[in-house]
């Protein structure tokens, strides 16, 4: 219960943070990329174990999952100055509106290598240039909390669920410490 305040006050605080920080023109495409990488991993991580605490089986956390991922990305956006987008990609992919492209491919395969090479650590950030854009790549790896729904024995009736959602989900049958995929921020000139 405790954990599910401190991570609620670090979520609202950082919004606060966003809202009172210095000018945005202030910051290095790096630091609001990475900015917004935080505000989107932690309000999805956070409403992810608010649900699992609420029902140990992950029905609730599934079916959150599910539905509002998406909006919270959104919501995230809004939140954001206007030429500061983030999001999330994978190279096993459940959620086609989730799907990669060239750029995306290629920095999460030497991602993927490096940590199959146990050369990584999620810390590690990448930045690539694509035009006027500048993206900030973040590594999600496999943590004990994802295997219920990305590992490799996942419950029948979660199963079920997966199956009726995305019947061409390919985000399961992983370890823990596999590579998941990215949170990438795409920071426009401005
Ligand atoms: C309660 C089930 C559940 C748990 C636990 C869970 N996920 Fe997911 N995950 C989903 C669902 C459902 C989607 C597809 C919906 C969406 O996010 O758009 C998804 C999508 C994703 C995506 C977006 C790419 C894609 O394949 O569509 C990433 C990245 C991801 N999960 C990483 C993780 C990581 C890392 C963890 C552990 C910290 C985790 N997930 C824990 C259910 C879960």
């Amino acid at each position: 219960m405790k954990r599910i305040f401190i991570l609620g006050t670090t979520l609202c605080f950082s919004s606060l943070v966003w809202a009172s920080s210095v000018h945005s023109s202030e910051l290095s495409p790096r630091q609001e990329g990475t900015q917004a990488i935080k505000l989107l991993g932690k309000t999805l991580k956070s409403s992810l174990i608010e649900k699992m605490h609420l029902d140990a089986t992950g029905t609730a956390a599934m079916t959150f999952c599910i539905s509002q991922a998406q909006t919270l990305t959104a919501e995230v956006n809004t939140k954001l100055p206007s030429h500061v987008e983030v999001r999330r990609t994978s190279l096993q992919i459940r959620n086609m509106s989730n799907n990669p492209d060239e750029t995306d491919i290629q920095v999460m395969q030497t991602f993927k290598k490096a940590v199959e090479e146990k050369k990584s650590s999620a810390s590690m950030m990448r930045e690539v240039k694509v035009g006027e854009v500048t993206r900030i790549y973040k590594p999600l790896l496999v943590g004990k909390a994802c295997l219920k729904c990305h590992g490799e024995n996942i419950s029948p009736v979660l199963n079920t669920t997966l199956n009726a959602a995305y019947p061409e989900d390919n985000a399961t049958g992983l370890t823990l410490g596999d590579f998941r995929g990215v949170i990438v921020a795409e920071v426009a000139k401005h």
